[in-house]
Order: structure tokens, then C-alpha cells, then sequence
């Protein structure tokens, strides 16, 4: 008989404490990492596989996998591949996960909408500037996403009073957001946003989708927050509009490629704040459980959770 076994790969995250997070929730289950290099078992035995980012070629010895667990909310990597087996694909999808976006984002949009920006400036430079506060009725926000994460951070920017919109493929109906979707409503949508939020999944629709163009859209003087993913702009354009003040300040913690370029003009910018990609994380406490219900799924044959759709790109 076949023994069972579970592999993960992650360079970006903590293998023991995933490891002991799962073997808690699943004590029968054989877990292995395989980040530097094949697990210690018969590869036929995984029939599990918790990855985020696994090289070429790495799900191939394993012929009897059953699920492949993508260690993050985006899964734009994971589906872009061509050596992924025929299985169901699962994302992380963890209010906490969730929780700890929003926090990053309202964050963001305060630092923005509060003039701090500035205020840096003149305190590197020893100056004492008022700059009288706007009220948050009259800053727009637009969340361009209302998944998990967009619709968690859109929700907690209208609880500071901020008039927020949202932008989604399908109709959505979210209280206290103005939910608009298709891209024939984006011209106007980005023409209102004073601060604009990118929480889209990278897709074919997406890449680049904030080209020069769009980017024109927004009022002058606009700010720029990019959570998802850095090819969903148009770097070069983004850098262009930051350069010529149309858009005035950003926060960016996604990047076209990364690690970001030393060579890259952002670098330099006192108005654009580097983030390196970490404005959540996958958190085993919270989401070991919900890896272990879909491999109960699997061991019984029902259907798993929070499945992706490989063909829809996320
Ligand atoms: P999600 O649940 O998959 O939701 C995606 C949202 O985008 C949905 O509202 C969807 O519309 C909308 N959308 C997708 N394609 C669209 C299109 N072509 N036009 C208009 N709207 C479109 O995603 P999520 O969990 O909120 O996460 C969003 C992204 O955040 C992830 O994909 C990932 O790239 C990124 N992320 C970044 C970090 C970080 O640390 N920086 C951490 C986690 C995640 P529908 O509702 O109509 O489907
Ligand atoms: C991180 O970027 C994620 O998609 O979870």
C-alpha cells in the first residue's frame, strides 16, 4: 500500500513552522520540505504539495499527487507554468491574511490622504510646514479588485470616512461601497479616484492593463498605491507619471521584477514609498487549517475549498 506524504517548497516562508502548523492539524501525515532538495521519501508517496514559487519541473516525480496548494492568494505564478499536473489547484484564503492587507493598505491611503509625504520632506529638511488637513469626505478612493483582499481594504477605508469606489469584473454589491465593474466603467472610475488602489490578480486581462494611457486618467496630483502585482502597471509609464507630477506620490510594494533594479529611477523618489512585496503573508496559525480541510477534502472525495480556476487566471 501506498504510504502518504506531504511536500513543501517555499523559499519565502518559514518551512518548520508550516510543518509543525499542518502536523498539528494532521498528526497521521508524513510532511517533508523539498527546498534543498528531494523529500526523503519514495516520490510516489506525496500526494500533496504546499508550494509557493517551486522551480521547473518540481511537481514531476511526484505521479500520484492529489492537490497542489498555492501558498499565497496570488496565483498568477503557479497557473502561468506549463509543467503543472492536472489536479485541483488551491489559494490561501485567510481573513487574517486579509486583515493584515487592509491594515497595510489603510495605512498607505492615510499616509497619502494625511499629506505625510510632505511632511517627511520638511522634517528631513527642518522645516516646519502646515498643510491644512482635507477632511476624508473629500479624498476618492478607488480599490481596483474587490476579492479577499480588495473588498477587506475597501471596506476598511470607508470605516474612516473615505468615499470609496470599487472596481470588479462581475457585478458586486459591497455596503457602503460604490461598486462599478467591466472595462468600459474604468475611464470614469479612474478619473475619480484621487487615491487609487491596485488589488487585481495578475491575469491576461490585467497585465499591464494601467498603461500610459489610464494612467492619464487620474486627476492630477493623484496618489498610487500598488499591493497586487507589479506588471499589472506599466512601470516605465508609472515612472514617467511620477516624474512629471500627474501622479504626485506612491506606494509600491510590487514591482514589474523583483527584487526592484538598483538602476531604477523609484529608488530616488521622495515620493514613492519601496515596500519589498510584504504587504501580507501567508500566516501558518491561521491558514494550516484550512490546507489541512481540503486535504480531508481530498481523502474523501469531496470537492475542496477555495479551488482556483486555471483557465480564469485566478
Ligand atoms: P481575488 O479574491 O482573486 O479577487 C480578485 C478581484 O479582482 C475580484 O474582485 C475580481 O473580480 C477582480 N478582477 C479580476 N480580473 C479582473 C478584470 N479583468 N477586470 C476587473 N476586475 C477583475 O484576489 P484577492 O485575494 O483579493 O487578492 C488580490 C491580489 O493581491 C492577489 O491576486 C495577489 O496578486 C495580491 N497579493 C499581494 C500580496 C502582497 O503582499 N503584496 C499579498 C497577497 C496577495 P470578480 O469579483 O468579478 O471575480
Ligand atoms: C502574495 O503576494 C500572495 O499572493 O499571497
Amino acid at each position: 500500500m501506498l504510504s502518504e506524504a506531504l511536500v513543501f517548497y517555499s523559499k519565502a516562508d518559514v518551512a518548520e513552522a508550516w510543518l509543525s502548523a499542518l502536523g498539528r492539524e494532521l498528526p497521521d501525515l508524513a510532511m517533508h520540505t523539498a527546498i534543498d532538495g528531494p523529500p526523503p521519501c519514495p516520490p510516489e508517496d506525496v500526494q500533496y504539495a504546499v508550494v509557493w514559487k517551486a522551480p521547473h519541473g518540481f511537481f514531476r516525480p511526484f505521479v500520484n499527487l492529489k492537490l497542489v496548494v498555492n501558498l499565497g492568494a496570488g496565483v498568477d505564478a503557479l497557473v502561468a507554468r506549463d509543467d503543472l499536473p492536472d489536479v485541483p489547484i488551491t489559494r490561501l484564503s485567510d481573513p487574517e491574511m486579509s486583515k493584515m492587507m487592509a491594515g497595510f493598505v489603510l495605512m498607505c491611503v492615510l499616509r497619502h490622504a494625511r499629506d505625510i509625504v510632505p511632511f517627511e520632506r520638511a522634517q528631513r529638511e527642518g522645516r516646519w510646514r502646515y498643510i491644512h488637513p482635507t477632511t476624508p469626505d473629500k479624498v476618492r478612493v478607488g480599490v481596483l479588485g474587490l476579492g479577499e483582499l480588495g473588498a477587506t481594504a475597501a471596506h476598511e477605508i470607508a470605516r474612516f470616512g473615505y468615499p470609496v469606489h470599487g472596481w470588479s469584473r462581475s457585478p458586486k454589491s459591497l455596503p457602503g461601497i460604490d461598486c462599478r465593474h467591466g472595462l468600459e466603467t474604468l475611464p470614469q472610475f479612474l478619473s475619480e479616484s484621487d487615491i487609487l488602489v491596485v488589488m487585481l490578480p495578475l491575469t491576461g486581462e490585467t497585465r499591464h492593463l494601467l498603461n500610459a494611457e489610464r494612467l492619464a486618467l487620474l486627476p492630477k496630483g493623484a496618489k498610487f498605491v500598488n499591493v497586487a502585482r507589479g506588471p499589472i502597471v506599466d512601470e516605465p509609464a508609472l515612472i514617467a507619471a511620477l516624474q512629471s507630477g500627474h501622479i504626485s506620490e506612491a506606494s509600491l510594494d510590487v514591482f514589474e521584477h523583483e527584487p526592484l533594479s538598483p538602476d531604477s529611477p523609484l529608488w530616488a523618489m521622495d515620493n514613492v514609498l519601496i515596500t519589498p512585496h510584504l504587504a501580507s503573508i501567508a500566516l501558518p496559525k491561521s491558514a494550516a487549517a484550512q490546507i489541512a480541510e481540503n486535504i480531508r477534502r481530498i481523502r474523501s472525495g469531496e470537492p475542496v475549498l477555495n479551488r482556483v480556476d486555471p483557465g480564469r487566471g485566478y
